[in-house]
């Protein structure tokens, strides 16, 4: 258990509906703090408190792998770019870093490695006490990605969500430490070059000391100073702040032009970026170790925050086989520095109603620093963490924030509380529309029954028309809050029959505002299949899930009878469901039971008269022989273990399954197959050997 939760219930206590609840409250909070982060520029919590919950996310998931929700943190990356600046598609995307808390949690991650490979001589090379690995200090600023076409700087960019940031190029190229040209030899033509924007120390000081001086709010930290300095419109602006770069990392790469991470460090130093000199390359677990108390020790004399160590296997072709999970690599780790606490006061406890109808309380505290982040909110989570803590108005409390990010309660200093205070009562009815909240039986959440309460409704409409649903320009959050409350939109249907002279009356619009609106609607009437997936917020169900159930359903028609005759629990369609590779039965179980609900089944009618959802389009990538193909394996492989084979199918644009079936294509069979191999031999399905796999999986 990290530190960052003392006195939750330990993540290997928790039963099923717990975890269940959990999730689904964490998934919730970390979207709420990656807003304020990321749109807002404005936590409310410490970084160190903001990966404790993801990390919390994470262990939960790691014990309940069936209960990972489509819309978890562990597969998202942050919050999508804020408007103003030109968006940018990464073409290699900018994925994050699992986070590891302490020594034991860097071991499981370097077992995690061996475990990967099995060919002897790939597991000589990892095993955790000789394996090469490059340290590096973690800068706390914020990462970005540095294009340069034929040794000219053509593009920066900020990370954004990670598949898409913004552009930012007119402000790198005011930097000092950004090159114009690249400098040297042995440059790859084309080269996105990676790494971290950052402020020092006595710039920081200096920028805070002038804007005081100006009556202009200070910033945070330097974090949050080097995001809003390179995030300015006006690149003048940008030009007079103290920002620096370091260069940790590269994407897009024309050529290759190294064999390690040591080696690639060493070019991109020759090419004129500046490098952490503290970065090492290591052997063994040990050695990383000694190199993470030797930055600890380091850390407060450094000029720049730095907010733990990143661990990178030094070898790029095992790098390569690894691969990546959802939103981080499996080659790299970030083994963060304990965490910040501080006291203060408990000034109210509010509670609030999240999209699936949650109700989770938030302690609003008497705003304090920790380790460089003014919190002012911490949440409370759920009626016992309240009950536990005995947590109190008035009561001066511990906050902390682990290595860096959502503030948790720590405790209460009984000794400072005051007279008459009184327990916190939970409230039994929803804080937004009054309707009766219940606690079920093991959960530890309290839930509004009221199935048409504006906090769902709204939420769930929002989500509807969010960025990777439908994604409709003009129409946000604030519209579509408006909208319901007047009633112009009361299920996503009625989105599509809007009237254009209805709009052009309100305040704040014209005809050539409704008019442009209502186009921007009508694009999005043919949907693609996993958006349209996405959009139905079904539990569980995010844009993952959805892209997963439109590549093995192909068409909308196919899916929802699919669906529909999935209710019966014993049936084919049922089986095949489950079958496919990463939906567990917990999601199977919520998607069939959305399609049962008749209200469901009647606002999808609706729907089906207002838009064209397009056939699944296998991605152009699939020039592969593997793409669209539907894999089961079975046995022993000689040369990559069974996920790592999983992870190359996927990659190559397959699903992957777990029993044979009529849809299976290809069967790969290695030593000792079980009854796999003789369903497949019975059903016709073709094949293949570990050799036939590894031409195909080139
Ligand atoms: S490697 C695919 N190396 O940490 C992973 N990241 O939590 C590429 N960061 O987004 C990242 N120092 O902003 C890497 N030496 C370092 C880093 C570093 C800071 C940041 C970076 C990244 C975040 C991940």
């Amino acid at each position: 258990m990290s530190r960052a939760h003392q006195g939750e219930t330990p993540t290997d206590q928790l039963s099923k509906a717990e975890a269940k609840a959990e999730l689904k409250h964490l998934a919730d909070a970390i979207a709420h703090h990656d807003r304020l982060y990321y749109q807002k520029a404005a936590p409310e919590i410490s970084d160190a408190e903001y990966d404790a919950l993801r990390r919390r996310n994470a262990t939960i998931e790691a014990r309940f792998p069936d209960l990972v929700r489509e819309d978890s943190p562990s597969r998202r990356i942050g919050a999508p770019p804020a408007t103003g600046f030109a968006k940018v598609r990464h073409p290699h995307p900018m994925l994050s870093l699992d986070n590891a808390m302490d020594e034991n949690d860097v071991r499981e991650f370097f077992k995690g490695v061996r475990n990967f490979f099995r060919a002897p001589e790939d597991v000589k090379r990892v095993e955790p006490d000789s394996i090469a690995v490059m340290a590096e200090p973690k800068i706390d600023g914020l990462s970005c990605s540095l294009r340069y076409e034929h040794g000219k700087l053509t593009l920066g960019a900020t990370r954004g969500d990670g598949i898409t940031g913004e552009d930012v190029t007119r402000n790198v190229e005011t930097m000092a430490t950004v090159p114009k040209r690249l400098e040297g030899r042995g440059w790859p033509h084309v080269i996105e070059v990676r790494g971290e924007v950052y402020m020092e120390h006595p710039g920081f000081a200096a920028l805070n000391r002038e804007r005081e001086k100006a009556g202009e709010p200070v910033f945070a930290n330097p974090r949050n100073a080097a995001a809003g300095s390179l995030r300015q419109l006006d690149p003048a602006i940008t030009a007079k702040r103290p920002l620096k770069f370091f260069a940790y990392a590269w994407g897009e790469a024309s050529e290759r032009f190294a064999k390690s991470h040591f080696d690639a460090l060493k070019h991109l130093k020759s090419w004129g970026f500046a490098t952490d000199p503290h970065s090492k390359l290591c052997h063994g677990v040990e050695q990383v170790l000694a190199f993470h108390r030797d930055m600890a020790a380091k850390r407060a004399a450094l000029p720049y925050d730095i907010d733990g160590v990143v661990y990178k296997v030094n070898d790029l072709d095992l790098e390569d086989r690894l691969g990546f999970v959802s939103r981080a690599p499996r080659w790299a780790i970030a083994h963060k520095f304990p965490a910040q606490q501080a006291q203060t006061i408990v000034r109210a406890i509010e509670v609030y109603v999240g999209r699936r109808g949650t109700l989770t309380p938030v302690a609003k505290l008497e705003p304090v620093t920790v380790g460089g982040v003014v919190v002012s909110n911490a949440s409370l989570h759920n009626e016992d963490e309240i009950k536990d803590k005995d947590v109190r108005i008035g009561d001066t409390i511990i906050v902390q924030r682990a290595g860096d990010v959502i503030p948790q309660v720590v405790g209460v200093v009984r000794e400072r509380r005051p007279r008459g205070t009184k327990p916190f009562e939970f409230p039994h009815t929803c804080p937004v529309c009054g309707s009766k909240a219940v606690r079920e039986e093991g959960e530890a959440a309290w839930y509004c029954t009221n199935i048409a309460c504006p906090a769902q409704a709204v939420e769930r409409l929002r989500h509807f028309v969010s960025r990777e649903a439908f994604d409709i320009e003009g129409l946000g959050e604030k519209h579509i809050a408006e909208f319901w409350q007047d009633k112009l939109i009361k299920t996503p249907a009625d989105i599509f029959r809007l009237d254009p002279a209805k709009i052009a009356a309100r305040e704040g619009w014209g005809e050539t505002s409704a008019r442009k609106l209502i186009a921007a609607i009508d694009a999005r009437r043919d949907v693609p299949l996993d958006r349209f997936i996405n959009a139905l917020g079904i539990p569980q169900t995010g844009p993952a899930t959805a892209k997963l159930l439109a590549r093995h359903y192909r068409s909308w028609r196919r899916f929802r009878d699919a669906m529909e005759a999935a209710g019966d629990e014993s049936g084919a369609a049922w089986q095949e469901l489950n079958d496919l590779h990463n939906i567990g039965e917990t999601t199977a179980a919520d998607i069939v039971s959305f399609f049962g609900e008749k209200h469901n089944r009647r606002v999808l009618d609706e729907l089906e008269k207002e838009l064209r959802v397009a056939d699944y389009a296998a991605p152009s990538a699939g020039a592969s022989p593997l793409a669209g193909k539907t894999i089961v394996f079975t046995g022993t492989l000689e040369a990559m273990s069974r996920n790592e084979a999983k992870a190359r199918a996927e990659a190559l644009g397959a699903t992957v399954t777990s029993s044979v079936s009529a849809k299976t294509d290809y069967v790969v069979m290695g030593a000792d197959p079980g009854s796999k191999a003789t369903k497949a031999r019975e059903l016709g399905v073709k094949i293949l050997s570990e050799d036939d796999w590894l031409k195909l999986a080139r």
